[in-house]
């Protein structure tokens, strides 16, 4: 039998617009290749901020990267806790590690974002930050964890790094906290391949991240001033080059996957046992950066995730078996976290496969060919 899906599928990033090749070449002819001497890169910084309704963007090398200036700038020292979500992206702990602070692992809800009440249980004298992260293009709770983070004197990191153009109640997430954090690394929304930015409406934050991305120099200070420490950790202006334009393409990508992800839920109602992660409340636009779906194996015939993956993968359907929680990761365990139990994010470990962005901007066909192959594999494993 041939498999449900013979085609590819969309390949991400989308092939470059005429407007990224004159760009680019505009940067590589007139030799400023780097931020400290051309305009390109405080440009598309200034673009994005205004995008997200921040006063203040600065682009850094990656996602990762911008998370820990962010945290240092908005004064995370070692010795610290930060309490981050148990299901996201390893970086989302590892960027507090670099900060010289330890992660403090907190559950998620059914959403699998952030659990406020986790948050609020977990904080404690050293806690000086939390990082909600905006998961799959919907944002945190971020209502309910300004609260917990006021009661405790915390400062809000977003990790906004699957989140570009996602909005609350109609605010852009990336401008819900102290300071919101994206990555522009390949499988994002928007992307040169590599690269991040930090977004925040305090001059003062602003300052301090220039300062720490900029080996420590003063705004207006001199080359060889360094009044305090610092790294060189700047975007080139080549990758704003690429990613200027994308300002303008961003909202009808989110369109187009926003209508594949709901032809895609219409479709799953006839297929037992794989059903959308429910949305969170106040979220005004998913990005759909991953529609997340829950696989129950007792409709599968008992078969496991992995067992599933792999039966769709051979129907031409390549889904993500997505993250283990981050209280089972074993790399963080030296790092002096400290986790709360977490039932929900160990379950999605276990239960949760993702349908990633490239495939959501296939066509409606495509999504009939998910739900399609599912019966398929369920047909076989239930014998
Ligand atoms: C939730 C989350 N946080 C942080 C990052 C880190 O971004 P980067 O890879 O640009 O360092 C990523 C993606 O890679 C991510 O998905």
């Amino acid at each position: 039998m041939s498999p449900v899906r013979t085609e590819d599928w969309p390949r991400w990033p989308p092939p470059p617009t005429g407007e990224q090749r004159e760009r680019l070449l505009r940067v590589l002819d007139g030799g400023r290749w780097g931020a400290t001497s051309g305009t390109e890169t405080a440009g598309f910084a200034a673009a994005f901020a205004r995008t997200v309704g921040a006063a203040h963007g600065l682009c850094t090398v990656n996602g990762t990267v911008a998370l820990f200036l962010a945290l240092r700038a908005l004064g995370v020292r070692a010795g610290d806790e930060v309490i981050v979500p148990a299901y996201t992206f390893v970086a989302s702990a590892t960027a507090v590690v670099l900060a010289g602070a330890s992660p403090v692992v907190a559950d998620v809800t059914e959403t699998l974002h952030l659990d406020p009440a986790a948050v609020d249980r977990l904080a404690g004298p050293r806690t000086t930050a939390v990082l909600p992260v905006h998961l799959a293009g919907a944002p945190a709770d971020t209502g309910a964890l300004r609260e917990v983070a006021d009661r405790h004197g915390l400062a809000v990191v977003e990790d906004a790094a699957q989140a570009h153009g996602a909005r609350r109640y109609g605010r852009s997430a990336g401008g819900l906290g102290d300071a919101g954090c994206f990555s522009f690394q390949s499988s994002k929304a928007m992307t040169a391949g590599e690269g991040g930015i930090v977004v925040t409406d305090d001059r003062a934050v602003y300052e301090r991240l220039w300062a720490l991305h900029n080996v420590g120099r003063a705004v207006d200070g001199g080359w060889y001033d360094h009044p305090e420490l610092g790294w060189n950790l700047r975007m080139t202006e080549f990758q704003a080059a690429v990613l200027r334009p994308q300002l303008a393409l961003l909202d009808g990508w989110i369109e187009h996957r926003a209508a594949r992800a709901a032809a895609l839920a219409r479709e799953l109602v006839a297929v037992e046992g794989l059903e959308p992660v429910p949305v969170p409340p106040g979220t005004t636009r998913h990005t759909w950066h991953l529609a997340m779906l829950r696989y129950e194996s007792g409709a599968f015939g008992g078969r496991s995730k992995a067992e599933f993956v792999a039966g769709m993968a051979a129907e031409g359907v390549p889904l993500d078996p997505g993250y283990r929680s981050l209280s089972r990761e074993p790399s963080l365990a030296p790092h002096r976290v400290r986790s709360g139990p977490c039932p929900v994010a160990e379950a999605a470990g276990e239960s949760v496969v993702w349908v990633r962005q490239p495939m959501l901007m296939a066509d409606d066909a495509a999504m009939g060919q998910i739900a399609e192959a599912a019966r398929v594999v369920q047909a076989r494993f239930r014998g």
